[in-house]
């Protein structure tokens, strides 16, 4: 039996059933690439109808198990290690220095979350930078944690497993030097591997262990409407320790949306970069300082 599109009626339950769990919000004029996708799940799990899909979905079981591919159809898991090359430059030449100089003769402790991590290259950029940067590696403690919502990308992500795309603007002496040829692919070295962990998290709900010097919000806020936007800010500004730093990315839509500005809590730094201030604001200020100059 040749499927049809979904109707607006099925497209509406479909689209609220997606937004009450992940949060991510589909546009009308997604319908037809909905249909396109969930065809093939439906000719994948031997299904005859939308409505019997949409059944499977609800059980739990079947929610599991279909997330990723829902996810799919509607986001994209796209990453890539460096990918930004400005902003990596900022966390080398200021946000690596700043920890330097804060935390060199204190706890030596620094804490890095990747909310929405896809496959873990924003994780592993930010861990390989940090070996590479923070003097006398060993005597730092470093947790990098990348969370996500998709149990098939967190896989993916503690394989630590790289096609030459996800490796396209690494240089060859990154690549040589942190990672070890398998078949085609290219397989992180466990001394870069073991400085992250991944967990699932979805951005609607608290982070348990915040208290994070940095976290990272890059390419997912477009996938959200306005309420789950402010949600997902007040998840990781909560989760930011005083004196830390949140990433949005260079597509910040904060600034640009009022509604989203005026929630903002935290003091915008420069493009996609925002701060949260210490109790003792002279402290925060020469903080800030440091980083903006
Ligand atoms: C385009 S990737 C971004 C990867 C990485 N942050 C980067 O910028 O390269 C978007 C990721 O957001 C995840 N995602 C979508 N909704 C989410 C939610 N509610 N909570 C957590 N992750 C979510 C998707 O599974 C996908 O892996």
């Amino acid at each position: 039996m040749e499927l049809k599109k979904l109707t607006i009626a099925e497209f509406k339950k479909i689209a609220s059933f997606v937004y009450e769990k992940t949060g991510i919000h589909l546009e009308e004029s997604k319908l037809g690439l909905l249909s396109n996708r969930l065809r093939k799940r439906l000719r994948a799990l031997k299904l005859d109808t939308f409505n019997d899909y949409f059944k499977l979905i609800q059980s739990k079981e079947g929610y599991e198990q279909e997330l990723p591919h829902f996810l799919s159809a509607v986001t994209t898991n796209e990453t890539y290690f460096f990918r930004n090359e400005k902003l990596w430059e900022y966390f080398s030449n200021d946000l690596i220095p700043n920890f330097i100089k804060m935390k060199g003769s204190g706890s030596k402790a620094v804490r890095i979350w990747s909310a929405a991590s896809s496959t873990g290259a924003e994780a592993y950029t930010a861990a390989i930078l940090l070996r590479e940067l923070l003097p006398n590696f060993n005597s730092w403690n470093v947790r990098i944690i990348g969370t996500d919502i998709s149990k098939n990308v967190l896989d993916a992500a503690k394989a630590g497993v790289y096609n030459t795309y996800a490796l396209s603007k690494t240089s060859k002496e990154r690549v040589e030097r942190w990672f070890k040829p398998v078949g085609d692919d290219f397989e992180l070295k466990d001394e870069i591997k073991k400085l992250v962990t991944f967990q699932f998290h979805n951005l609607r709900d608290k982070f348990p262990n915040g208290r994070f010097d940095l976290i990272f919000l890059r390419n997912v806020l477009m996938y959200f409407d306005n309420k789950m936007k402010k949600q997902a800010i007040t998840v990781v500004s909560d989760a930011l320790a005083q004196g830390g730093h949140l990433i949005i990315g260079d597509v910040d839509p904060i600034r640009t949306i009022p509604e989203l500005n005026e929630h903002m809590k935290l003091d915008y730094i420069r493009p996609g970069t925002y701060f949260k201030p210490g109790v003792n604001s002279k402290e925060s200020q020469a903080q800030k300082q440091l980083v903006t100059k």
